[in-house]
C-alpha cells in the first residue's frame, strides 16, 4: 500500500485551511498543513500569499523573524535573500556576484490559494486544483512544533562545559583576604585569595591566567590559546551580561563579515587557527573550545590590534562577556578608548536577539548549510563536537575509576 506524505486533509482534498487570509500580511505567520510548518507572507502590499518552509538553511533561524524587502523574504540572521518560489537570491557573504548555490533554497508547497478569507496550503500535488469551499466549522490546521536539531546542542548548561576552564573575574577584582561571589554553569562559586593562592571549592581547578581568574569545575579536558604577550597597551571593557547562548554568540563573532572572504582555516588540539585578508587588513583567529578566542590584525596603514575574547557561561539564559583590547605601538589612553569603544559596539551589534534562535549552537553539519565563507564557524563546531566527546570519555573513565576503588 502507498503511503501518502501527508496525512489526509479534511474531505480529503489534499487542501489544508492554515490561517484567515486577513491575518496574513507582510510579516511572516508560521502555520501548519497536515502536520508540516510553513510561513505564509504577502511579499508585496496586498498581494498574493507566499508559503515557504519555516528554518532558514543556513543555521536555521526561523524565518518568522525574517523581513520583507522589495518583494523578497530576508533572513534576519545574515541576510540570504528568497524569492516566493523559495529559491536563494543573495547570500551577502559570498559577495554581489556570487549565483547561491541550490542547496541554499528554501521548499515550498506545491500550492497556496486564498478562498472565501482563508489561506490554503497544498503541500503536494494533488488532483483538485482548487480548495474546498470553506464551511461554518472551517479552522486554521493546528502548527506543529517545529522540528529539533539532529545532534547535539551546545547550550550554556551543557554537562561536557564542566570539564573545562572558564573565565569568572578579572584577576584584580580579587584582592588578598577578599572573597568574590560568581555564577558558572548555574552554580554560584565563591572566589578566595588567602596568601596569594585563589580558591573556589569544590572547583577541580582554579588559576590567573591572562589578567583573569578561571575555574574548572571537574578536571578539564580543554586546550588553552597560546600565552602571548599583547602589543602596546592593553585594556579590559567593562564585563557585559547578555542571554544569548556563549557558544551562539562566539559563533556570530567568527563570522569575518566581509563579503567574499573565505578564512583559511588550521586545526590545532582543542580549536583552530584562521586567517584571511581583505582590503590590506590582515587578521588570524586563534579560537579554542569552549569559549576562548583572540584575534589579531594588522591593518592597511600597519597599526596592530588584538583582542581577546572569553565568555563565561554564568546559567541557562546568562552569559558574562569578557573582552580585553590592545593597540600596538604607544598608543594615547583616547587611542586605546576608541579601540575599546569600536570593540564593544561590534560586540553589541552581533549580540542581536534573534526570536527562536534556540537555546544553544546546533553541531551536526548536516542539519545546516555551510558555504566557504563559513570555514571558521564549521571548525568551531568541530571544536566543539571534540568536546563532547572527550569530555564524555573523560567521565567514563572517572566513574570506572571510581568502581574500582568501591570493588577493592
Ligand atoms: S542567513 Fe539565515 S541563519 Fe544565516
Amino acid at each position: 500500500m502507498a503511503l501518502s506524505r501527508t496525512p489526509p486533509s479534511p474531505g480529503g482534498t489534499g487542501w489544508f485551511p492554515v490561517a484567515r487570509a486577513a491575518d496574513v500580511g507582510g510579516t511572516p505567520l508560521l502555520v501548519g498543513a497536515g502536520g508540516r510548518p510553513w510561513v505564509v507572507v504577502r511579499l508585496r502590499p496586498g498581494g498574493e500569499v507566499t508559503a515557504l518552509s519555516p528554518r532558514c538553511p543556513h543555521r536555521l533561524l526561523p524565518l518568522t523573524s525574517a523581513e520583507v524587502v522589495g518583494g523578497e523574504l530576508r533572513c534576519a540572521g545574515h541576510g540570504w535573500t528568497f524569492a516566493a518560489d523559495g529559491r536563494c537570491r543573495d547570500v551577502p557573504a559570498l559577495g554581489p556576484d556570487a549565483v547561491p548555490p541550490p542547496r541554499a533554497d528554501l521548499s515550498a508547497p506545491w500550492a497556496v490559494e486564498e478562498r472565501d478569507g482563508w489561506v490554503w496550503v497544498a503541500n503536494d500535488r494533488t488532483l483538485h486544483h482548487r480548495p474546498p469551499r470553506a464551511v461554518a466549522g472551517t479552522t486554521a490546521e493546528p502548527v506543529p512544533a517545529p522540528a529539533a536539531p539532529t545532534g547535539p546542542v551546545v547550550a550554556n548548561q551543557e554537562p561536557a562545559l564542566a570539564r573545562a576552564w572558564h573565565p569568572v573575574a578579572r584577576a584584580d577584582q580579587l584582592g588578598e583576604g577578599g572573597w568574590l561571589a560568581v555564577a558558572l554553569l548555574g552554580t554560584t562559586w565563591t572566589l578566595q585569595r588567602r596568601g596569594g593562592v585563589v580558591t573556589a571549592e569544590p572547583a577541580a581547578g582554579v588559576r590567573e591566567r591572562d589578567g583573569a581568574l578561571w575555574v574548572a569545575p571537574e578536571p578539564p579536558v580543554t586546550t588553552d590559546l597560546p600565552a602571548e604577550a599583547f602589543p602596546g597597551r592593553t585594556q579590559w571593557l567593562p564585563a557585559v551580561r547578555t542571554a544569548t547562548a556563549a557558544a551562539v554568540l562566539l559563533d556570530a563573532v567568527l563570522d569575518p563579515g566581509v563579503p567574499g572572504v573565505v578564512p583559511t582555516t588550521t586545526p590545532v588540539p582543542g580549536g583552530c587557527t584562521a586567517r584571511w585578508e581583505d582590503g590590506g587588513r590582515r587578521v588570524v583567529v586563534h579560537l579554542r573550545a569552549p569559549f576562548q578566542l583572540r584575534r589579531d590584525e594588522v591593518l592597511a596603514d600597519g597599526t596592530t590590534r588584538s583582542l581577546l575574547l572569553l565568555l563565561q557561561p554564568e546559567d541557562a539564559d546568562s552569559t558574562l562577556v569578557h573582552a580585553r583590547v590592545a593597540l600596538g605601538g604607544r598608543p594615547s589612553r583616547v587611542q586605546l578608548a576608541a579601540e575599546a569603544d569600536r570593540v564593544q559596539a561590534e560586540l553589541a551589534a552581533l549580540d542581536r536577539p534573534l526570536p527562536g534562535a534556540g537555546t544553544g549552537l546546533p553541531l551536526t553539519p548536516r542539519d545546516e548549510v555551510h558555504l566557504p565563507t563559513d570555514r571558521l564557524g564549521v571548525a568551531y563546531r568541530h571544536a566543539l563536537a571534540d568536546l563532547l566527546v572527550t569530555a564524555r570519555v573523560a567521565a567514563e573513565a572517572t566513574e570506572e575509576d571510581h568502581d574500582h576503588v568501591a570493588a577493592a
